[in-house]
């Protein structure tokens, strides 16, 4: 599988909402990040789920290198 695309080097910060489920681009290719608008479809990537507990805010990956997806892990400050 190829590389994901990095959107961007940092996380998006996002208010969510109780009961709401997002789905976070996996593939860097949405023109909605951090959310998937339905291009990664000749990627082989595919969004993943985001149940929202509380309403919050949310740091959603922009790097799409993270090891906990869809969640920034501070691997964004790792990459050349
Ligand atoms: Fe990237 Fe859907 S557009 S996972
Ligand atoms: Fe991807 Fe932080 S933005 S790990």
């Amino acid at each position: 599988m190829a590389e994901p695309v990095v959107a961007q080097k940092s996380p998006y910060g996002v208010e969510v909402e109780a009961g709401k489920t997002y789905w976070w681009c996996a593939c860097g290719q949405s023109k909605r990040q951090p959310f998937c608008d339905g291009s990664h479809k000749t990627t082989g990537f595919t969004p993943v789920e985001y149940k929202a507990e509380a309403s919050r805010t949310v740091w959603f990956c922009g790097c799409k290198h993270t090891n906990k997806a869809p969640l920034c892990d501070g691997t964004h400050n790792s990459l050349a």
